[in-house]
């Protein structure tokens, strides 16, 4: 049973993008067995993309790509970003001080080991809150620390007691406390509060523990724990963000995640699903402007190199992609049919993809936002060809949708053209800024321009542009190699927008072996399909 959830917000926390607009929010009616009295109003989100995430194998990230990612998290509302750890290199240390050096809202917060000498590093990058660390299970203070119980509690209790009387906010972890022994780690909490701890975390860092055993460990470490609480979860099988909720709904009032769940091994507790989570499961607050969920994703996938996976919950390509007919049919007449939300709450789009499952409803909506529309015995031709090249393996893009309409119009590729390319040149090189020179015939009137751009695509796009319309964007550009080699054949494919009164969208399609020349047949082949919409909205 689905349902529209009732429960009211203000209006300004809506239009904040921290409240979730319910009427778009599709959750089951069962969730409300799971409310508990136990469950905080509002949650604090404590970033940790730039170090546990940075933690993540194969990725690392310059001093400049970090505060371009801390920027972004300011900008998203989280409450405190760990900017790193600045003991451990000479890039990290010039990273937090920069980034403590911004003046964010967010908190900027340093991880250090249980010891003065790492406080004194962190105290000189010029944060005023410090994560403070050491391990508490039994193998690590056999195999790693070779130290005693005893010696751990005084390491950490002196640590904090130096980082308390300089003036910083002390947060603190038993690292791999999930496999201490619970009354060592209860031991733990009560000797760091007595030290004067600010807030305590309790980290899952291998991933290991159960759903409902999290929910029992938070009662009991809550019964000595009296500063907030927090969570840090490893997602070793797959429950990073199962359990975050979980310590949430038993009163945890801080969790630590990462964007896209990047972060050592498996990763960390994904930020987006933990906070849409909590909002539409249990609806607790955050600081978190959930609009900017989308883009935030993409900076962070771009700038560590990191793709999303396409089925990844919330920000991957195909968390809003619907490509059976059956569910585009549903999804068209009211998106609660088969979606959880809708995606701009997160800053995403909806997409209706064509391919094996597609029926004749997904095929015209899809056309239909390219201006291209057919009868129903053209729709129906149009299907059995992506059906079978879908079946054949081949994945069938907007600008083949559009080749194949065009086909079943009874229109040859080229015909009845009205945009031509005549003429074009690109100067590139060291030291110069790429600028392209192109000459269209724009139905039967030859038309010339030049711009320049940050790469010769880049410049050869905004020529064409300045030669049909400054209100063509380029709003997708997807190159990929069909053979290797430096002399490979490559795909272009392009999607342009035009931004006038009436908004219109067109694909084009190219292959070849220069990159910008394909570039530009695509191009050309894009503003062609939208010449005869826009001439008439100009
Ligand atoms: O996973 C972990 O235990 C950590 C600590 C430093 C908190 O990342
Ligand atoms: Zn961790």
């Amino acid at each position: 049973m689905t349902v529209r959830r009732t429960i009211e917000e203000s209006t300004s926390d809506r239009e904040k993008g921290r409240g979730l607009d319910r009427k778009r929010v599709y959750t089951s009616e069962f969730n409300s067995w799971a409310l508990a009295d136990t469950m905080p109003r509002s949650v604090e989100i404590f970033d940790t993309t730039l170090r546990d995430g940075e933690q993540t194998p194969g990725v690392a990230l310059s001093v400049d790509e970090k505060i371009r990612i801390a920027e972004a998290l300011n900008d998203l509302g989280v409450d405190v970003i760990e900017a790193g750890f600045p003991m451990i290199s000479v890039g990290e240390n010039e990273s937090v001080k920069k980034i403590a050096a911004l003046g964010l809202q967010s908190r900027v917060c340093a991880l250090s080991r249980s010891s003065r000498k790492d406080v004194d590093v962190v105290l000189d990058c010029g944060v005023d809150y410090v994560h403070t660390f050491i391990a508490t299970s039994d193998a690590h203070l056999k195999y790693k620390l070779k130290m005693t119980r005893d010696e751990v509690k005084a390491k950490a209790v002196d640590a904090i007691e130096y980082a308390k009387s300089h003036g910083l906010t002390v947060e603190f972890s038993c690292e791999d406390a999930t496999r201490t022994g619970l009354d060592f780690l209860k031991e733990m909490h009560i000797a760091v509060q007595q030290a004067g701890v600010d807030k305590i975390n309790l980290p899952d860092t291998v991933g290991v523990t159960s759903t409902p055993a999290m929910e029992r460990l938070v009662d009991e470490i809550m019964s000595v724990t009296k500063v907030p609480l927090s969570v840090h979860c490893h997602d070793d099988f797959g429950l990073a963000v199962a359990n975050s909720l979980a310590a949430v709904r038993r009163g945890a009032r801080q969790v630590h995640v990462c964007v896209n769940g990047l972060g050592e091994r498996a990763g960390n507790a994904a930020l987006e699903e933990v906070v849409l989570g909590m909002m539409a499961f249990y609806n607790i607050q955050t600081n978190v402007d959930i609009r900017k969920i989308g883009y935030v994703s993409k900076t962070v996938s771009n700038l560590t190199g990191m793709p999303v996976p396409g089925n990844k919950a919330i920000v991957g390509s195909n968390a809003f992609a619907h490509e059976s007919g059956i569910h585009v049919h549903g999804v068209l007449e009211d998106p609660s049919t088969y979606e959880a939300f809708g995606p701009e709450l997160v800053g995403m789009r909806r997409e209706i993809v064509v391919g094996k499952h597609t029926g004749a409803h997904s095929v015209k909506e899809k056309l239909g936002e390219y201006g291209v529309t057919l009868s129903e015995e053209q729709i129906g031709r149009v299907v059995q060809e992506v059906k079978r090249l879908a079946e054949s393996g081949k994945r069938v893009d907007d600008a083949e949708l559009v080749a194949l309409a065009y086909h079943a119009a009874g229109q040859r590729a080229g015909e009845a053209r009205k945009v031509r390319l005549k003429e074009f040149a690109v100067f590139t090189g060291l030291n110069i800024t790429p600028t392209a020179v192109v000459a269209l015939d724009i139905d039967g009137q030859y038309k010339r321009g030049s711009e320049i751009g940050i790469g010769p695509v880049d410049a050869a796009i905004n020529a064409i542009r300045s030669v049909v319309s400054h209100k063509i964007t380029l709003v997708e550009y997807r190159l990929s190699a069909i053979t290797g080699g430096s002399d490979a054949l490559c795909e272009v494919s392009v999607k342009l927008q035009h931004n006038g009164e009436k908004k219109a969208v067109s694909v084009g399609k190219s292959v070849g072996s220069d990159i910008v020349q394909t570039s530009v047949d695509a191009a050309v082949e894009a503003i062609d399909r939208l010449y005869s919409r826009i001439t008439k909205d100009e």
